[in-house]
């Protein structure tokens, strides 16, 4: 078990379910939290602890260690270029992005972040929903893309640690091959199994059970999320091919022996 993390002050841009998420365990663990987003989230924040500006500006003068980008993957463009970054009060700030696509959002932040400004990125692989009853064992991936602040990286990863999370370290780049073929791949097949409007039976198998939780958990996340994964994943084009050659090539299996006696 790590020590306990240094508290920071930490200010969340798109304050959407998953940062909602975060944010109850960060201020559990004694971390002072500041938020903006597109909606008003003021009441919802007061209940939380976390003090909400409506205006960027004034979210901005706060001065704060870290900054957590929670926006959808789509949006993340139109984000950035509604930052004035010359009005972050502390120019040494952390950035810190959690989008479930890697490449793109270290792309961009590189193109955008003031030099000064530190980068690190990463993916909790977990939500509110198989996050609920906490974070043991839980992969967090991450990037030190850019850290010259290592103090207030590692009390950042710390508060990840703290949970139990295991701590993945991998490059952007293998982030995103390897959840084309992972998390893409899952939420496809949920949502395959959605157009087809499975239910549970009567007499459900064990493996049944798990199609129909694998559709539930699916759709509970939005469609813009899944869009990110695929639009903002160069490998998930083709894990889209695979997927449907796989099903061709069983069919053709089955056709192939279909007069075996
Ligand atoms: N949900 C998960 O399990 C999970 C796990 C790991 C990582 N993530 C990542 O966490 C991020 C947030 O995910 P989420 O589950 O909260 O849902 P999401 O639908 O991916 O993102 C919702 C957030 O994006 C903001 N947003 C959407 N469109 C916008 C626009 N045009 N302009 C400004 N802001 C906009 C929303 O702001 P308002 O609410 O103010 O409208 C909200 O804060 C995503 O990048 C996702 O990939 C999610």
């Amino acid at each position: 078990m790590s020590s306990s993390p240094e508290a920071l002050k930490i200010g969340i841009i798109g304050f959407g379910p998953f940062a909602q998420f975060l944010a109850s365990t960060m201020v559990k663990q004694g971390h002072t939290l500041t938020a903006t987003s597109r909606t008003d989230y003021s009441e919802l924040c007061s209940n939380l602890g976390v003090d909400f500006f409506r205006d960027i500006d004034t979210f901005l003068n706060v001065h704060n260690d870290v900054i957590l980008l929670c926006t959808s993957i789509v949006s993340l463009s139109q984000v950035l270029k509604s930052i004035p970054f010359h009005l972050v009060k502390n120019p040494n700030i952390l950035f810190v992005d959690v989008l479930s696509v890697k490449n793109y959002p270290r792309d961009l932040l590189l193109q955008v972040l003031p030099e000064t400004m530190d980068l690190l990125c990463t993916h909790p692989m977990f939500g509110p929903e198989s996050g609920r009853d906490g974070w043991d064992g839980l992969p967090f991936v991450f990037e030190k893309v850019r850290i010259r602040d290592q103090d207030v990286c590692s009390s950042f990863l710390q508060i990840f640690e703290l949970e139990g999370c295991r701590m993945v370290e991998m490059t952007c780049e293998e982030h995103d091959k390897q959840a084309a073929r992972s998390q893409f791949l899952t939420h496809t097949i949920g949502r395959i199994l959605s157009e087809m409007d499975i239910k549970s039976t009567s007499m459900d198998t064990k493996g049944f059970q798990k199609l129909v939780q694998l559709k539930e958990s699916t759709m509970k996340d939005g469609f813009d999320l899944y869009r990110g994964l695929f639009v903002h994943n160069k490998y998930a084009e083709q894990e889209l091919k695979n997927l449907e050659l796989a099903i061709q090539t069983v069919k053709q299996k089955l056709l192939d022996r279909m007069e075996e006696k």
